[in-house]
């Protein structure tokens, strides 16, 4: 990318509506940082960047995403002090309480990546109802990792298969790449086409591991309450200048 800097309005125009990236999945980090930098409790910096998923989700659905996929709480984040567990649940509720509406008159369906029923109660309703509210709409799938983890999600998905040959709806001979995609949370949706994490880390910390074979990453120093539709926008644009061979020349 040159290094002039262009309006919101002009780097929307840059972008080849023919060669979005289907899907985006977002690895959210560098809250904790974001608010360490400002004398700040942890939680402030997760607050700022709730404020940054609601602006990310309605530009990419506004730029025609058709499923994006957010990294909000791991199966590792439960090592976390325990204030600051109950405040990411309390931004969770916060935030569905809040944008549900929208979600839902955008067309939005929300789908969770993860087990929830180890959530609390209240954070566990919310996220039911907000997938329930959604669940016919033909918009954009946005996914939720909650309680997820990569790992996690492959040997769920190994038993689910393991009982579906026991139940003879399947041969162990028939089992293949796409079909077991199906066992996954993302069940009938395509693999990540891009991979955003901001924050400077340079890992992929246990993110859709399946997923990911042929994905395209995009790193960035930006801390994840910085991050705005512009570095949403900047890196579609360096995505569309790659050339994905998928292993072919
Ligand atoms: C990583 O930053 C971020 C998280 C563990 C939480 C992400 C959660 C949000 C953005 C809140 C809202 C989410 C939704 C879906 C409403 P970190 O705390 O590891 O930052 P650090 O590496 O700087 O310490």
């Amino acid at each position: 990318m040159d290094k002039k800097k262009y309006t919101i309005e002009e780097l929307r125009k840059k972008i080849d509506k023919t060669k979005l990236p289907k899907h985006v999945a977002i690895i959210m980090d560098g809250n904790g940082r974001w608010a360490k930098k400002r004398f700040l409790p942890r939680n402030y910096g997760h607050q700022e960047g709730m404020e940054r998923v609601i602006e990310i989700v309605g530009a990419a659905s506004n730029l025609g995403i058709k499923h994006l996929s957010l990294y909000a709480f791991s199966t590792e984040n439960w090592k976390r002090p325990m204030d600051e567990i109950q405040g990411l649940m309390k931004i969770l509720v916060q935030y569905i309480r809040r944008e549900l509406d929208k979600l839902h008159k955008n067309n939005v369906k929300v789908n969770i990546m993860g087990d929830i029923e180890k959530l609390p109660e209240l954070a566990k309703e919310e996220v039911k109802r907000a997938v329930e509210t959604t669940s016919k709409n033909t918009g954009m799938i946005l996914n939720i990792g909650l309680n997820y983890g990569g790992r996690d999600e492959i040997i769920r998905g190994v038993k689910k298969i393991l009982k579906d040959v026991e139940l003879g709806k399947i041969s162990i001979e028939n089992i293949n790449e796409d079909i077991f995609k199906n066992y996954l949370y993302t069940n009938g949706q395509p693999d990540p086409d891009l991979l955003i994490r901001p924050s400077g880390e340079l890992r992929i910390s246990n993110f859709m591991l399946y997923q990911i074979a042929y994905t395209e990453f995009w790193f960035s120093d930006i801390l994840w309450p910085d991050f705005t539709e512009e570095h949403l926008l900047l890196s579609i644009l360096d995505y569309q200048k790659r050339n994905r061979r998928f292993g072919g020349i």
